[in-house]
Order: C-alpha cells, then structure tokens, then sequence
C-alpha cells in the first residue's frame, strides 16, 4: 500500500473526527448548533462577515480566509485536500467530435480522455455511459472498440445511433451495472472508464475489480450519497479499521456534503435556490409557531420552476401537505423577513461547514484508492480539469503491475 495515500487517509480521518461539531449537523435543520456555543468567537466574527465576503467564502470555500485559522485547522485543511492536475497536456481534439454534446459535457470529456492511456490490448469499457459520449471519444482517439454499459434503453439506442452517424466502433449495451449479469463484459484485460459514475454505481465497480475481471480502471466518482446504505460503510479495510477506531460514522445526508456546490449552476438557477430555500425556512418557522414545534420539519423538494409565484400560496400548498391549517390574518410578510434572517444565519454555519466538504471528498476518494490498492492495484490520483467545468473533477487511475 503506498504510504503516501495511507499516510494522508490518516490525517483526513482525524481531522474529520476532530471537526465532525462542524461539518456532520446540517445547519438549514438546526437553528443552534453546538459549536455556535463552544466557539462564541468564531460565531461572533462570522456575523461581521459582508455580503460580498459571503460570497466569496462560498465561490470558493478552500481558500478560506486566514482569520478563520484563529479557530479551525485551516492550513491542514487546505495541504490534505490539495490533489495535482493531471500532468498531461490536453489533446486537441477536432470540434466536430463535440458535436450532439452539451458544450460543457464535451470539455469534460476533452479534459478527461488526456489523462487516459490505453495499453495494447485491452478491452475497453465505459460504465454507465449515458449517450456514451466518452466512450465515441476514447474509441476515435485511441482507434479501439468500446463497449459502453447503460441501463436506459434510449439512451443506449441515442448512444448507437451516435456511434454509427459517427462511424465510431462502440457498441452501446443496455445493462444494469448492479446485476450479477454484468460479469459477463469484464475480463482480466479490461480498462473500465467511468465519468461521473455516482455513489452505489462506482462501488459496484471497485467490487467487481478482481484480477478475472479488471486489469485498469480510470474512474472519476460522484454523488456519494446516492446509495443504500444508511451509514456510510467504507470500501478499503483501512477505512473499516479506522472508521471503527475512531467512531467515525458518517450519514448518506452527511455524505451529501462532498457534492455540495453551486460553482456550475447558473445565476438564474442560484437565485432560485435562494428563493426556495429562503421560503422553506420562512414557513418552517410559520409552522413551528402554529404547531408549537421546535423541531425543522423537513418537506419534500419542490422540483426546479415549480415554486409558486408568492410567498403565500407556497405555504397554502405546504401546509396542505402537512394537513395544518394557516390563519386568515397571517402577516406572511412578516415570516418570510424570519425567513431572510434564519437564511443569513445558515449560510454563516455552512461557511464552517464547507471548509470541510473538499476534505470529505477526498477522504472518500482515498478510500476508494485503498480498496483498490488493497485489490492489487497502483494507483495514481489527480484533478483532470478545473472545479468550475466540473467540481467532481477527481480521477483515479488505477491498473495492475
Ligand atoms: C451521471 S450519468 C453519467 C453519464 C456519462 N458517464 C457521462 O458522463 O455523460 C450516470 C448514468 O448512469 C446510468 N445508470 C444509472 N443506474 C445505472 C445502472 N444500475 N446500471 C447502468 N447504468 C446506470 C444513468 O442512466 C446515467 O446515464
């Protein structure tokens, strides 16, 4: 195992133990979290902080600001997170290769292939491949076949139709990744791509990773949280030790940190995250006060362009859900003003709580570079582009000796 990805395993694991009053409560649903108490200092700066301030701390929450160092172990922070670009120059691809891909899709996979080498022979793959955008891409590229998985029917026939206007050699097939049926694609020289291969899909991957089936695999994970599992159950028997020695235990919520980012969204769509969030506490807090609760109720999301036009009719329609009843004479104006203010308070906690998040992402990364050197694999991690074209722009490249 390479001391350096152990070493640095290590260190992330206490540093998360010994900050989990920052980053493990989810300040939106607590109103007083302990630390506010413990570290009345940091509190107290933390709302001097200006809008403008604010907003930088959230653009970019790595490069915290030096005051924040006085409470929180700022440099170790940065040092333990920190992973290198890739080190390959990007390949020049012709345009007309990007072309059915949303823009952005095809920088990420313009940025992700330079870092992938393909050994001769091998038997190349991409798990759950959507259209298979990459996979054309590695195919074209490297001049070899590719068999792209995916479970969505469509998007395998989109994917074919693609790969045949494109004369590229990929062969889209509809498969459910987490069936034992998948075995029947992998073989010992086989190169697995996965970009952005969310929570249970890339587990299932590194499970699967046995000398019989897997000689490479250059996976860039995502959205941790999208799995089974309650609490969070470490792939690497190093991160079971720990986990265990430590009492570090980890809720699929918690997990929901490591991916949350707005650096991609767009203005209109961060306004209207604002919004939503600003009336969910707005009428949170209408509702503690009918209900004589203390407690946040948490309510289905409302999906993206759906909120109502007034503050009003989005507590109506909540609190029909809810079966309560709001009072004719309500000063809804009132309540959405608490609302505003309980929303400062939150984004001054979660700039705390994001100092943790690209430490967990990484920790959870190391983890999945454990299991995989645990499984005889080397392995090598690197960022293949810039957080804002993607935030989940870790890759692991692993292969056998
Ligand atoms: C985040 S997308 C990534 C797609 C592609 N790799 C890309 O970067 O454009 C995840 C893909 O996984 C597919 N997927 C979800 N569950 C799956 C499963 N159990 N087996 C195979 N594919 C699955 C989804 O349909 C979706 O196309």
């Amino acid at each position: 195992m390479s001391e350096n990805l152990a070493d640095r395993f290590d260190q992330l694991s206490q540093l998360l133990v010994e900050g989990a009053e920052f980053w493990q409560p989810v300040p939106f649903k607590t109103e007083q979290l302990a630390w506010q108490k413990n570290y009345r200092p940091l509190w107290q700066a933390l709302q001097r902080v200006g809008d403008e301030q604010l907003q930088r701390f959230e653009d970019d929450p790595e490069q915290a600001e030096s005051w924040l160092a006085a409470w929180l172990p700022v440099t170790a922070i940065q040092q333990l997170s920190g992973i290198p670009a890739t080190g390959q120059t990007a390949v020049s691809l012709p345009s007309t290769w990007g072309d059915h891909m949303p823009g952005r899709k095809w920088q990420q996979v313009c940025a992700f292939v330079s870092g992938v080498t393909i050994a001769s022979p091998s038997h190349v793959l991409e798990w759950c491949a959507g259209k298979g955008h990459l996979a054309r891409t590695i195919s074209r590229l490297h001049q070899v076949s590719v068999t792209a998985l995916e479970w969505q029917a469509s998007l395998c026939e989109e994917g074919e139709r693609l790969s045949r206007s494109q004369n590229t050699s990929v062969t889209a097939v509809t498969q459910d990744v987490l069936a034992d049926s998948v075995c029947q694609h992998l073989q010992a020289d086989s190169h697995v791509l996965a970009l952005h291969a969310c929570g249970d899909l890339h587990r299932r991957l590194i499970a699967l990773a046995t000398p019989e089936k897997m000689q490479r695999i250059t996976l860039a994970p995502c959205c941790y949280h999208l799995t089974e599992q309650p609490v969070y159950q470490p792939l690497s028997r190093r991160g079971q030790q720990i986990c265990a020695d430590l009492q570090l235990w980890i809720s699929r919520e918690q997990l929901r940190l490591a991916v949350q980012e707005t650096v991609t969204a767009p203005a209109y769509v961060r306004r209207q995250r604002r919004q939503a969030s600003i009336w969910r506490l707005a009428f949170d807090l209408l509702r503690q006060t009918l209900q004589q609760d203390s407690q946040y109720l948490s309510m289905p999301s409302i999906p993206y362009g759906q909120l109502p036009a007034a503050f009003a009719d989005f507590c109506l329609q909540q609190a029909e859900q809810l079966g309560c009843s709001i009072p004719g004479q309500t000063d809804f104006h009132h309540w959405l003003q608490q609302g505003e203010v309980r929303y400062r308070q939150v984004r001054l906690a979660e700039v705390v709580r994001h100092l943790y998040r690209r430490p967990l992402e990484v920790w959870l990364v190391l983890d999945r570079a454990l299991a995989l050197e645990e499984q005889g694999f080397s392995v090598a991690l690197s960022t293949f582009c810039a957080r804002e074209l993607t935030p989940r722009n870790i890759v692991l490249s692993a292969h056998r000796p």
